[in-house]
C-alpha cells in the first residue's frame, strides 16, 4: 500500500494491505515459536533470535500504528501500563519529571510510590497551564514531561504543541498518553512529542478482550533504544494471539472512534442543561476547559469520553450507576460496549474525581438508546 496516496482510515482498514506473500492470505499469521535457528555461520538470518523481543506477529500491529502515529518506529506491550513505565524505566535514578495532577491514576500511583522509591524526583502540576509547566522545569535536570490528553477522568486538555515547546527549551522529552484521543482524533508526534503512548487495551483494540500497550517514538535515539532494551530484558512483551487481535481490532478503529465520538459530542449537548446534571465535562462543550486547544489539536471530533455529575451528589450518582439496563456498569473505556462507573469508587482517596461523577465511555450502540437509558436511570436514582 502507498501510504502517500491514501488516507489513514484506508491504512488502518487494510492494517497496511500486507498479504502473506507464502499464501497469498489477507490476514497474517500467529507465530507462536519463542525462539529461532541459529544458522550454520553462526548468524541469524532471519534477524530473529529470541521471541522476547522478536516475534513477527508484532510486525504488523507495530507498522500500522507507527504509520497512523507518523512516528520512526512502535513497540507493542504487555499493557499500557508496562508500555508507561517503560518510558520511565529508562530514564536513570536522580532524573526530574513532571507529571500532571490529573492522569490515568494507577500509573500516578505508581510514579508517586515505586518510581520515587527507585530515585526518581517525581512532581505533579497542573499540566493544562502552560505557565506553571515552565516554572517547574529545570533546565539540565527535568528528563521528561508527561502529558495526557484528553486527561482522566475530568478529560483536561493540554496544549501539546506549546508543552513541548517550553519543555524542549530545557531539554526535557515529552510523552503523551493519547489513549483516549487515539490517532483518529490527534497525532501528538507531528504536534512536537517526542514519545506517544497508549493502552492498547483501549480503543485500538476496541472489544474489551485484550490488555495490551504501544509506544511509538519520533525518533530512534539513544532513548528510545533504552526504552527498547527494557521491554526486551523486563520482558513485558504482549502473546502472539493478542498481538493477531490488535491487528484486527485497529481494522476497524476509524469508524468506531468516529461513532463514538458523534455519540458522546450529543449525550454531551443533551445532558449539559439537564435538571438532574451539575456539570457535563466534555471538551467537545463550548464551555469546556481547554475547547479551544482541543478543536485545534484534535481532528474530526472530541473523543468517547465525558463524565457527568450528579446533582443530588454522591449516593445519586452511585444509584445511577446502579440502575442502567443498556450502559455497563464496570471500568474500562474504549470498547465497542458503553460502559458507565462511579469514578472516585475506583481510584479511592486522593482521587481528583468529584465524589459525584460517573465516567462514561461511548461504544457504537444507537444514540437514542444510550440517552434514554441514562435518561431512565437518573430518575430513578431519585
Ligand atoms: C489513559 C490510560 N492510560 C493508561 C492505562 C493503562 O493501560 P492498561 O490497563 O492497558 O495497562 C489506562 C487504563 O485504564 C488508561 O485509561
Amino acid at each position: 500500500m502507498d501510504t502517500k496516496k491514501v488516507k489513514p482510515a484506508s491504512v488502518a482498514a487494510q492494517a497496511l494491505g500486507w498479504i502473506d506473500e507464502e499464501t497469498r492470505a489477507i490476514a497474517p499469521s500467529i507465530h507462536t515459536a519463542t525462539t529461532y535457528l541459529r544458522d550454520p555461520d553462526n548468524q541469524y538470518r532471519s534477524g530473529r533470535v529470541y521471541a522476547r523481543d522478536h516475534n513477527p506477529t508484532f510486525d504488523q500491529a507495530e507498522a500500522v500504528l507507527r504509520e497512523l502515529e507518523q512516528g520512526a518506529e512502535a513497540l507493542l506491550f504487555a499493557s499500557g501500563m508496562a508500555a508507561a513505565t517503560a518510558v520511565f524505566q529508562a530514564l536513570k535514578p536522580g532524573d526530574h519529571v513532571l507529571a500532571p495532577k490529573v492522569m490515568y491514576w494507577s500509573l500516578r500511583n505508581w510514579l508517586m510510590t515505586f518510581a520515587t522509591q527507585w530515585g526518581l524526583q517525581v512532581e505533579l502540576i497542573d499540566m493544562a497551564d502552560i505557565e506553571e509547566l515552565r516554572r517547574h522545569l529545570q533546565p539540565g535536570k527535568t528528563r521528561l514531561v508527561w502529558i495526557e490528553t484528553p486527561a482522566n477522568p475530568l478529560w483536561t486538555i493540554t496544549d501539546i504543541s506549546a508543552a513541548c515547546e517550553v519543555a524542549h527549551q530545557a531539554g526535557a522529552k515529552v510523552a503523551v498518553d493519547s489513549t483516549v484521543a487515539t490517532p483518529v482524533l490527534t497525532q501528538p508526534l507531528t504536534q512536537g512529542a517526542d514519545i506517544v503512548m497508549h493502552s492498547a487495551t483501549k480503543y485500538l483494540n476496541g472489544h474489551s478482550d485484550v490488555i495490551a500497550g504501544a509506544l511509538v517514538t519520533r525518533e530512534k535515539d539513544d532513548y528510545w533504544q533504552r526504552i527498547r532494551v527494557v521491554r526486551a530484558q523486563i520482558g513485558g512483551v504482549l502473546g502472539p494471539f493478542e498481538a493477531w487481535l490488535l491487528t484486527r481490532g485497529m481494522r476497524t478503529l476509524f469508524p468506531r472512534v468516529r461513532q463514538a465520538c458523534a455519540s458522546a459530542q450529543r449525550i454531551a449537548e443533551h445532558f449539559a442543561d439537564h435538571p438532574r446534571v451539575l456539570e457535563v465535562l466534555y471538551p467537545g462543550l463550548r464551555e469546556a476547559q481547554g475547547h479551544l486547544v482541543a478543536a485545534k489539536q484534535m481532528h474530526a471530533g472530541y473523543g468517547g469520553m465525558l463524565s457527568i455529575r450528579v446533582k443530588a451528589g454522591e449516593a445519586a450518582a452511585i444509584a445511577t450507576a446502579a440502575n442502567v439496563q443498556l450502559w455497563k456498569r464496570a471500568t474500562s473505556l474504549g470498547g465497542v460496549e458503553s460502559l458507565i462507573e462511579h469514578r472516585a469508587s475506583v481510584e479511592g482517596p486522593g482521587t481528583p474525581a468529584p465524589a459525584d461523577l460517573l465516567r462514561l465511555s461511548v461504544g457504537i450502540e444507537d444514540t437514542d438508546d444510550l440517552i434514554a437509558d441514562l435518561e431512565q436511570a437518573l430518575e430513578r436514582a431519585r
